[in-house]
């Protein structure tokens, strides 16, 4: 004996099959050997008792599964939770094992009767004691891992058990030293598997194969580097001996029969608490809830998906479902995480899917104090587009200037929340730092409005197999009638525009978009003002003839000289004056009233006058022309549209047009309900808008005569 390890074990003088509860008991049974079975045992218990304590336990008549100890219960530090067996044939094991523990000191958990749980057999902790592994499946309910957790105040992550012949989670699943993992991949369902892998780093993980499996090679018991087991295949002895293990086999043949093997023959009794409790307040975790039309809109798979994509782990106390379609659910997530990072990134992403503290949880928002201008504390936190309310002094004050990648400033005297940029902070304001005391609002659209927009779709058409013309068309049908809705009642659109726009022919419809009156504002960059005029002064775009399609002798200088005459006249405007330019985009919005912005970029040719070359005015530029705006084009723009997703609030909604579907995902992606991505060509989107708002206009007349 080498270590304060201790281990408990019941001799098999009772032993033997005498019923089927698992597949392996299957045929075998009064087909064991008592005494094969004591000397098997015999010889285990020496090997264990040479490296580790054995306590007895004293075995009952009538209990012939009692040697198994390992479902006796789970221990952790001096706490138990006695198992509830889910078969009557073992209930009966449960008095004398609590009498056991209670013998021992510990203070022992009960389960409520219809719970089942079966101990140790179905809960091993990480050998560092970081966290407990718990399976579900087969024996033990999945609601019972809540009770352990907090009992035992430890995380728990429960794993789905497959294969009935793994039935309980010690027969394919074995934490080493050292933070190594022994285990029958297959036994577990996909999700699992990526919890696993995603806490076991890949040079820890030894997965078995099947034959080493049946054999009972994961039902081993560790004590320090010796692993001892029913039988190993040399090649496992071989990758064990490269992690620094040394197998040591004893054959238990006889408790196969029953289904067990080595571990299922033992309860580790002394499972230490972990040694400096690395979480303040001990178990890292958090009650949040979600109301809403969660299962509609998808919003609690979502948030569970998040969750484990983080790293962290959940149980859901609560849920309850509204029946009607027009009736909201309710939800009640407990979130577990390893560390205070993987936490806080999970809780920012939560939040930004509505997710609440409970009330009684609820904090007000943490402030610091900004000591270096335009540069914020490290756990800032980011906003988001969705309407945010934050809570100062008791109070939820709804956050100013909503937009996305700000950090939320309050000031001081009287509680208002405002975003800021980063590098608009001053020395002494007060940011929001952590993600207490923040709630966004998310609506959810309930099934009937979900459908019948047919919102953040992507929607796919040229280039794509799928023909789905008939689905743009239905888009175009729709923006053409938000477009006339919206001028008819005032509203406010603006377009933001790449030179693609001109290249594919779409200039025309623009500028007619613009004279009607449908566009309020346009936002570009350099280039689609030069290309435009390019084109209304000398009929190519980049040196390409729009009508014909082919280059131009001397195409290649077009542009500079396009850009050469605006800056002789010294504006675009004065340009239109002087009747220098006379037809295009850029000139429909001179003639029409139609703000424009043009913000620089890298490329060498010009700029045009216009063209704002200090990027923070223009962006200033940009956010002050989408204010208030009711729904924004992006038509073929990337790093425009992408900077106009960021400033805009959810609930404007965006249309965003672009041949290359990962653009369109891109915008898409920021989650809002508003959003519609159009996979296709940006002038043949704008030709089926004009001709659509024609026939809109047709129809107006005809019925008005
Ligand atoms: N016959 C026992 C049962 O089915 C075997 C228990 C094995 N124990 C274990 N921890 N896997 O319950």
């Amino acid at each position: 004996m080498t270590s304060a390890l201790r281990f408990l074990m019941c001799a098999p003088h009772h032993y033997e099959v005498d019923y089927v509860i698992n597949p392996w008991m299957e045929g075998n049974i009064h087909r064991s050997s008592l005494e094969a079975a004591q000397e098997q045992w015999q010889s285990l218990y020496q090997i264990i008792a040479d490296r580790a304590n054995v306590d007895l336990v004293k075995p009952q008549p009538g209990w012939p599964d009692m040697v198994f100890t390992a479902n006796a219960g789970l221990i952790l530090g001096n706490r138990v939770v006695l198992s509830r067996f889910l078969h009557p044939e073992r209930q009966g094991e449960e008095p004398f094992f609590k009498e056991w523990f209670e013998a021992q000191g510990h203070q022992v958990f009960t389960l409520p009767p219809e719970l089942p749980f079966e101990g140790a057999g179905d809960a091993l902790l990480d050998r560092e004691g970081r966290w407990l592994w718990a399976g579900y499946g087969f024996r033990t309910e999945l609601d019972s891992h809540g009770l352990v957790a907090q009992w035992l105040n430890i995380e728990v992550l429960s794993l789905h058990l497959m294969d009935e012949r793994f039935y309980h989670l010690d027969t394919c699943f074995c934490p080493l030293t050292g933070g190594y993992l022994l285990y029958y991949p297959p036994a577990f369902d996909a999700y699992s598997n990526r919890l696993i892998e995603m806490r076991v780093p890949p040079e820890k993980r030894i997965a078995i194969d099947e034959p080493d499996a049946i054999n009972f090679a994961c039902n081993a018991v560790n004590v320090d580097r010796i692993v001892i087991m029913n039988q190993a295949s040399d090649e496992l002895k071989a990758r064990l001996a490269e992690a620094g293990f040394e197998v040591v086999e004893t054959p238990l043949t006889e408790f196969l029969k029953a289904g067990g093997a080595a571990k299922c023959l033992t309860l580790r009794v002394t499972e230490p608490l972990h040694p400096e409790p690395a979480r303040e307040g001990g178990l890292l975790a958090r009650t949040v809830t979600m109301t809403g039309h969660l299962l509609d809109s998808g919003l609690v798979s979502r948030a569970l998906d998040l969750i484990m994509e983080g790293g962290g782990s959940f149980q859901v106390l609560n849920f309850s479902l509204g029946e009607q379609r027009q009736s909201t659910s309710s939800a009640e997530i407990r979130v577990s995480a390893p560390d205070r990072e993987v936490m806080d990134e999970i809780m920012a992403q939560l939040i930004d899917l509505g997710a609440v503290a409970l009330p009684e949880d609820q904090q007000d928002a943490r402030l610091v104090t900004i000591t270096q201008a335009g540069v914020a504390p490290d756990d800032f936190y980011s906003s988001t587009i969705y309407p945010t309310e934050v809570r100062v002094r008791g109070q939820w004050v709804r956050v100013q200037g909503q937009r996305m990648d700000g950090v939320i400033v309050v000031s001081a005297s009287e509680p208002v929340a405002t975003c800021k940029l980063l590098r608009d902070l001053a020395v002494g304001d007060q940011v929001i730092v952590g993600y207490d005391g923040i709630r966004s609002v998310r609506s959810t659209k309930d099934r009937s409005r979900a459908a019948a927009t047919a919102t953040a779709e992507e929607f796919s058409f040229m280039g794509s197999g799928v023909s789905s013309e008939r689905r743009v068309e239905l888009i175009v049908e729709q923006v053409a009638w938000d477009l006339r809705r919206l001028r008819d009642q005032g509203g406010k659109v603006a377009v933001v525009a790449g030179p693609v726009v001109i290249h594919t022919g779409g200039g025309d419809h623009l500028g007619r978009l613009i004279r009607e009156g449908y566009v309020q504002a346009l936002l570009g960059g350099n280039a689609i003002a030069v290309h435009d005029i390019e084109q209304a002064m000398l009929g190519t775009s980049l040196g390409v003839d729009m009508k014909q399609g082919t280059s131009v002798r001397g195409g290649h200088r077009h542009h500079l000289r396009a850009i050469n005459s605006i800056r002789r006249c010294g504006s675009i405007a004065s340009a239109v004056e002087q009747g220098v330019l006379t037809r295009g985009v850029l000139y429909e919005c001179v003639k029409n009233n139609v703000p424009f912005s043009l913000a620089g970029s890298i490329r060498d040719d010009g700029p045009l006058p216009d063209t704002k070359m200090d990027l923070i005015a223009a962006q200033a530029d940009y956010a002050r022309l989408i204010e208030g705006c009711d729904l924004i084009l992006m038509l073929s723009t990337m790093l425009h549209a992408i900077g106009v997703g960021n400033m805009t609030p959810a609930g404007v909604k965006m249309v965003c047009v672009d041949i290359n579907p990962a653009v369109v995902t891109k915008l898409a992606d920021r989650g809002s309900l508003e959003s519609i991505g159009v996979v296709t060509d940006v002038g043949l989107f704008l030709s089926l808008l004009v001709k659509q708002l024609d026939r809109l206009t047709q129809r107006h007349i005809v019925s008005k005569a």
